[in-house]
């Protein structure tokens, strides 16, 4: 088992770039499979998450191959050009790439299993079974909730209306890849804005998916085009160095060509409202994602209180959050964000255990938490599994007089690879141990 140790206290200096955006990049290499016709795409996140997606439409017989020039070229097969994986399709630990890759096999004209890790075994899937079934797909999971995912052929698959129980990317998103085979008019509606990368990415494709008031609406049955895409930096990477710079002293870092879509800034407000000093320059738009430079100085942190409608904004970055609220003077407490247990770890207990761990006074809700702030100790930290919890714990280590130790880190090439040859260039006293099993 993988472990980090974190020798603090500590400062992060310098200007770097972030590995490309998670999501995007997931989205790029679907639509790029699905399209008519040759999609490069630069700065492609080459992580086990999307690592999946790419295998998965490798087994539906669809060329994707490195230029080393170029980056990434995908040779798109059209709406109705995969082929029978005849085998189960593993989607490793990564709920994104099996809810979605569900959203685009509900329509295809041959049978399909999804199956994913233990982690990924124990995430809830009912929430993509139920509007797929609506738009009449042949679909059941495990105990009517977990994978593995069948998929059964259908004749057609019909547009309807459906309205999302809960707010998730990745639920709007299986709907709308299904939408886009289905007979006529989709249309979905979400409880709180998610992240809208599916929708400018279509539109990219030459879709011409709309919003009408809280309605996205999608009519099936048109080829998308193929496409260049270049992918942003991840903001959800990015918020470990900005939430390290904020809390490390004498510390200021550049985030070079981060992704600031709207949707997904919830974790700057947050942390500009708990007095932490960011800012931006350099905004530009690439692929239809704004993105900019963000720089970010030390500062004296307070307290907030986070609610339900700043969640889905923010929903990947409570781990670093908790960090930054165990730095700020007062009780920070946040609610409506029960979401948080079905991500790759619990995350609530996840969080409270790790902080309780390092002496920080946490109260466990339902639906979030209460960190009371001031210090935070040395000691040891289970990630469970969960790569933003690991690089979450990492960053508490900038502000302890000895040592943070992190047990189960090696999810974190799930998502960021190269996380720990980063960190260590801006400064910061980090060691990873390969598979060593304790502390
Ligand atoms: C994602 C959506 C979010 C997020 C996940 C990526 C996406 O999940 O937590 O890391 O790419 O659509 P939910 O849809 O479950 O909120």
């Amino acid at each position: 088992m993988n472990s980090y140790i974190v020798n603090g206290p500590g400062v992060l200096n310098g200007s770097i770039s972030l590995p490309g955006d998670k999501s995007i990049s997931h989205r790029a290499v679907i639509l790029g499979a699905i399209a008519q016709g040759r999609t490069v795409i630069k700065g492609l996140l080459e992580s086990e998450d999307v690592l999946s997606t790419i295998n998965a439409f490798r087994n539906m017989g669809v060329g994707i191959n490195h230029h080393n020039l170029d980056g990434i070229v995908i040779d798109g097969v059209g709406l109705r050009g995969l082929k029978d994986p005849k085998r189960p399709l593993d989607m490793g630990n990564s709920g994104t790439a099996m809810r979605l890759m569900a959203g685009v096999l509900a329509g295809q004209s041959f049978p399909s299993t999804l199956v994913g890790d233990n982690s990924l075994s124990r995430r809830p899937m009912s929430r993509i079974v139920e509007p797929l079934l609506a738009l009449g797909a042949d679909i059941s999971a495990e105990r009517t909730d977990y994978p593995p995912i069948q998929i059964r052929p259908v004749k057609h698959l019909k547009g309807v209306d459906y309205v999302m129980p809960v707010a998730s990317a990745q639920v709007k998103s299986a709907f709308l890849l299904a939408a886009l085979c289905a007979d006529g008019l989709s249309r979905v509606k979400e409880p709180e804005e998610t992240r809208d990368h599916t929708e400018r990415m279509l539109r990219g494709f030459g879709h011409s998916i709309s919003k009408q008031g809280d309605w996205i609406s999608v009519i099936g049955g048109t080829e998308l085009v193929a496409t260049n895409v270049e992918v942003p930096g991840d903001l959800s990477s990015a918020a470990f160095f900005i939430v390290g710079a904020a809390i490390a002293r004498n510390s200021k870092i550049t985030l070079k060509n981060v992704g600031v879509n709207p949707t997904r800034t919830g974790v700057i407000d947050i942390l500009q409202n708990m007095g932490a000093n960011i800012g931006c320059l350099n905004e530009n738009t690439i692929c239809g994602e704004p993105i900019a430079s963000l720089i970010v100085n030390s500062s004296s942190l307070k307290a907030v209180q986070i609610d339900t409608h700043q969640v889905a904004g923010a929903i990947d970055e409570f781990p670093i959050l908790s960090i930054a609220a165990a730095c700020a003077a007062g009780r920070t407490t946040l609610h409506g964000a029960q979401e948080l247990r079905f991500k790759e770890s619990d995350r609530i207990r996840s969080i409270v255990s790790g902080l309780t761990g390092l002496g920080v006074s946490v109260e466990e809700r339902a639906d979030g938490y209460t960190i009371n702030g001031g210090n935070i100790f040395p000691g040891e930290v289970d990630s469970h599994s969960d790569h933003r919890i690991a690089m979450a714990f990492a960053m508490a280590g900038l502000v302890v007089s000895g040592s943070v130790y992190i047990r189960d880190t090696v999810n974190v090439r799930t998502s960021f690879p190269d996380f720990v040859e980063l960190a260590a260039s801006t400064g910061m006293q980090i060691q990873e141990k390969r598979g060593s099993s304790g502390g």
